[in-house]
């Protein structure tokens, strides 16, 4: 009885001594007090009066900010207009449910707009949302007025940017005047909904800074990196005839909510995440990411590639409107067509992986299909462009413009698929018949969209024969190697010259010669099969050894394309790459010759159990690097920017001191030039090393050959191939297993049985090759590092490694099968244009 009676005393006690718990709700009756504070009921954020930490200035401010973040991390403010001197405001509820924000001399410095909706008896809650809603205390009415639907500087989960159509209420972000000053600054982010919805990015509400394009049904279309629903975040974008307003979701994942808030911050879009542990905020994304985001940064009609160099472009079919200007740099002033549209006969030329260009003018039907919507445009001569309206599930639906086409730029990935109108003489066509091959200069430009990110390609060949017309053609729009969009004025070149340099390194081998070597093709001469083609040894008259590759009969290039690739490829040289010798073309037949490897591929050594203990560790990190570095060479170091598509243990080969040699490169882009018709094209990969983008989507980059990188080099550690382990169960790739013995911290256990390694240095090395395969097979593209970085991560035993996530997995389709190479057929943006100019 006696403890009852202590206990109840001591429960007294506390009610009459602690504070009150804050309340999340005012009345008519209860007004806030500067000094007094609101907060919601989990005790997300709080509402109350502040001084910005980052001013002098002893302005007070109504705000509401998270509860418990430092430093005050402020999401909301209503006084943005009319600073508050002194500490006597309050904040009050009337009696038509307006919030008054009035000093104690009765000054208003800011009031909510009284709601159309009569209340008894209005309250006003601060919800965990960080929404500020005024209600009937009844609570059965419908909101009167809620703080999201008049957003300062930042968005939060479940707040709508855009438009109510029906009620005109336009909500949009406003960023700070200064990081201190909470008042209006000059930058607005809004949604735009003349033409298809999309946002921009104003200076002064006139000028426009940046545009995300419209919504493609996953993201918006100047946004190829936003994942619709990544885990983290659910992007949504709703545009009917009620609302066209963008919101993001966060998803509560195992350990507890995201916390993000999406800032304009100048002329500056940022997404924040909380991060628990560290008790900080991290900038997620942000935006601009370089200069190809301004907004119409190469002018009308103009293409912006930020990976190449000058970063603005023409199309084919266009010429710079402002050759000096573009010549120094800048593309403002953009392209101008060649031909005049003659609107019958006129015809489209494909953007591959584009940023749709602006839509305030354009117009959208979501009902038709692709195809329709080419007819469409076609039919009206007004049109100048059409593209799909949504790719969610297919390429359908129609926007079509009929103002200059403005803001275009390049993705190497994720972007979309633009259909320019051209005047039918200026359209790409394939022909290279002889007689027109006198008379024209033919400029094959790669557009490889999706495929070879179009960077640092190029690709120009010209079948210049006439020497009477030479002089003419110099003044011809020639190609600047660095950008295959960007044409360079009045380069002299010697054609005759350039193409038999071309040549020189490079062997034209005759077919007798070819076969003999081969034993006509016999199968044991065949050293292996890729995904190309078949490989066998060969001898040459002299002794001299080589590997023949037999390309698969559906590279339907032409001899004069294939010449040209073979010539290019050849000039890919570096220590990590199998050299190539030369070609052979005989009818139907393409054969690239390429230096003879003594230790043959790093496939037949590395999964034979026999030969497996032949490589150390110290061979195998020589391997690990060496291959490395050739990659990086294809990727940034090369004249063109190459993507190997089937990086393999299969496509590593070994020299006489086992020297590893990255062979097949460059074969993709033979398979590029079909010409017109190369909307469907097989590509080949191999089962077990494509990254998931690429089996699933067909979209690659080369942050898919780093995927590749990454299960190569967790092969050469563990000395077991990825594919062959799908067939034991569930989830026992060799990725899975990976990643479940890094979490374990047991990284070590990887390593093949049959390699002893000692000291403090190669354990160090192995968790790092780990480490580092990890990295490169992560799911999402952009988490994977570039091979620059890897290089640097597998070489230096010092730099900074982040920490990987979960691998992504090419069996997550649910395909079962365990054999062989998985080919798919994929729709791939890959297309190479010959444009043949007439004089
Ligand atoms: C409440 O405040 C609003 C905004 O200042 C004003 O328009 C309205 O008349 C006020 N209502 C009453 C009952 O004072
Ligand atoms: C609650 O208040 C609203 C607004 O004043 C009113 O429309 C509604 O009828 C009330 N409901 C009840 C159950 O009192
Ligand atoms: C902002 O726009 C207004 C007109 O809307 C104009 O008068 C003013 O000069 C502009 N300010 C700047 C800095 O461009
Ligand atoms: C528009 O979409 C919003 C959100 O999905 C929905 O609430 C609204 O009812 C829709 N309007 C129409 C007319 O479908
Ligand atoms: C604005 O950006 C700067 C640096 O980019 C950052 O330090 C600052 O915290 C940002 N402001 C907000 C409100 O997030
Ligand atoms: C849209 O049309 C208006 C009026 O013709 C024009 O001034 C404006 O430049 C056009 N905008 C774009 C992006 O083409
Ligand atoms: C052609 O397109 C223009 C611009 O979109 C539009 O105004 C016009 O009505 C269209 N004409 C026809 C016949 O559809």
């Amino acid at each position: 009885m006696a403890t009852r009676v202590q206990a109840l005393a001591l429960l007294l006690l506390f009610l009459l001594f602690s504070p009150a718990p804050a309340a999340d709700s005012m009345s008519a009756s209860s007004p806030v007090a500067d000094g007094q504070t609101l907060v919601s009921a989990g005790g997300v954020f709080e509402l109350g009066f502040f001084t910005s930490p980052a001013s002098t200035s002893t302005a007070r401010f109504l705000g509401i900010w998270y509860k418990g973040v430092a430093p005050l991390t402020v999401v909301w403010v209503a006084n943005r207009e009319a600073p508050i001197t002194g500490t006597t405001a309050s904040l009050a509820i009337n009696g038509t449910g307006s919030l008054v924000l009035a000093d104690r001399s009765g000054r208003v410095f800011w009031s909510s707009a009284p709601s159309n909706v009569a209340s008894n008896s209005p309250v006003a809650k601060l919800m965990d949302s960080g929404n500020f809603l005024v209600q009937d205390a009844n609570g059965t009415g419908p909101d009167l007025w809620q703080s999201f639907d008049y957003p300062s500087d930042t968005l939060l989960p479940d707040m709508k940017l855009g438009w109510h159509l029906t009620t005109g209420l336009d909500r949009y972000l406003t960023t700070w005047a200064s990081p201190g000053d909470p008042s209006p600054g000059d930058y607005t982010f809004a949604i735009d909904i003349r033409g298809v919805p999309e946002g921009f990015i104003w200076y002064n509400g006139t000028a426009p800074v940046y545009r995300n394009g419209p919504w493609n049904g996953l993201r918006f279309s100047g946004e190829p990196e936003m994942a619709p629903d990544n885990g983290n975040f659910r992007f949504e974008f709703v545009a009917n005839s009620t609302d066209a307003y963008y919101t993001f979701l966060v998803e509560n994942g195992g350990g507890g909510n995201v916390v993000s808030r999406f800032v304009l911050n100048q002329s500056s879009l940022q997404r924040y995440v909380w991060l628990q542990q560290e008790h900080a905020w991290s900038l997620y994304w942000s935006l601009p990411r370089d200069q190809c985001d301004r907004y119409a940064q190469c002018g009308a009609y103009g293409v912006c590639d930020a990976s190449a160099s000058p970063i603005c472009g023409c199309p084919a079919g266009f010429t710079p409107a402002s050759p000096r200007e573009w010549a120094l740099r800048d593309g403002s002033a953009g392209c101008a067509r060649r031909t005049r549209l003659s609107c019958t006969g006129d015809g489209f030329l494909p953007l591959r992986g584009v940023k749709l260009p602006d839509a305030t003018n354009a117009t959208e039907d979501a009902s038709t299909s692709l195809d329709q919507c080419r007819q469409r445009c076609m039919a009206n001569c007004s049109c100048l462009a059409y593209s799909a309206s949504s790719i969610k599930e297919s390429e359908s639906g129609c926007i079509m413009w009929s103002s200059s086409l403005i803001d275009i730029r390049q993705f190497e990935s994720g972007g979309q698929n633009l259909f320019v109108r051209l005047a039918a003489s200026d359209l790409p066509s394939y022909g290279d018949s002889p007689s027109r091959r006198n008379t024209a200069l033919a400029v094959v430009l790669s557009l490889s969209g999706l495929l070879f990110g179009l960077a640092g390609f190029f690709l120009w060949t010209k079948f210049m024969r006439n020497k009477g017309r030479r002089q003419s053609t110099r003044r011809l729009t020639s190609f600047d190697s660095s950008n295959p969009l960007a044409p360079v004025q009045d380069r002299n070149m010697d054609d005759e010259s350039s193409e038999s340099k071309g040549l020189r390194d490079v062997t034209l081998f005759d077919m007798p010669t070819i076969a003999s070597s081969t034993d006509n093709f016999a199968a044991s001469a065949k050293l292996g099969e890729g995904g190309f083609g078949a490989v066998y040894k060969g001898e040459l008259g002299g002794g001299q050894k080589v590997a023949v590759k037999r390309l698969s009969k559906y590279s339907t290039q032409g001899l004069d394309e294939f010449k040209n690739e073979v010539v290019l490829i050849a000039k890919l040289q570096h220590v990590n790459l199998v050299r190539l010798l030369g070609c052979c073309v005989h009818g139907e037949e393409r054969i690239l010759v390429y230096e003879y490897m003594e230790n043959k591929s790093l496939d037949k050594l590395l999964f034979d159990k026999a030969r497996s203990a032949q490589l150390d560790w110290s061979k195998r990190l020589d391997i690990v690097l060496g291959v490395a570095r050739g990659l990086l060479y294809l990727h940034q170091d090369s004249r063109f920017k190459v993507i190997h598509r089937d990086l393999k243990a299969g496509n590593v080969l070994l020299d006489g001191d086992m020297n590893p040699k990255i062979s097949d490169f460059g074969v993709a882009r033979i398979f590029g030039g079909e010409g017109a018709d190369s909307h469907t094209r097989r590509v080949v990969g191999t089962y077990g090393y494509m990254s998931p983008e690429y089996a699933m989507d067909g979209v690659f980059s080369v942050k898919s050959d780093v995927f590749s990188f990454g299960v190569l080099v967790l092969e050469i550690v563990s000395g077991r191939k990825n594919r062959g382990m799908y067939s034991s169960g569930e989830q026992t790739s060799l990725l899975s297993h990976a990643w479940k013995l890094w979490r374990e911290g047991n990284a070590l256990a990887l390593l093949d049985k049959v390699v002893a390694i000692g000291g403090d240095r190669e354990p160090e090395e192995v968790r790092r090759c780990v480490q580092v395969g990890l990295l490169c097979v992560q799911e999402r593209p952009e988490d994977r590092p570039h091979m620059a970085a890897v290089f640097l991560m597998l070489a230096n035993l010092s730099a900074v490694m982040p920490q990987p996530r979960h691998p992504g997995y090419c069996s997550d389709r649910g395909s079962t099968s365990t054999d062989a190479d998985c080919s798919l057929s994929c729709t791939v943006n890959e297309i190479t244009l010959t444009v043949v100019e007439g004089r």
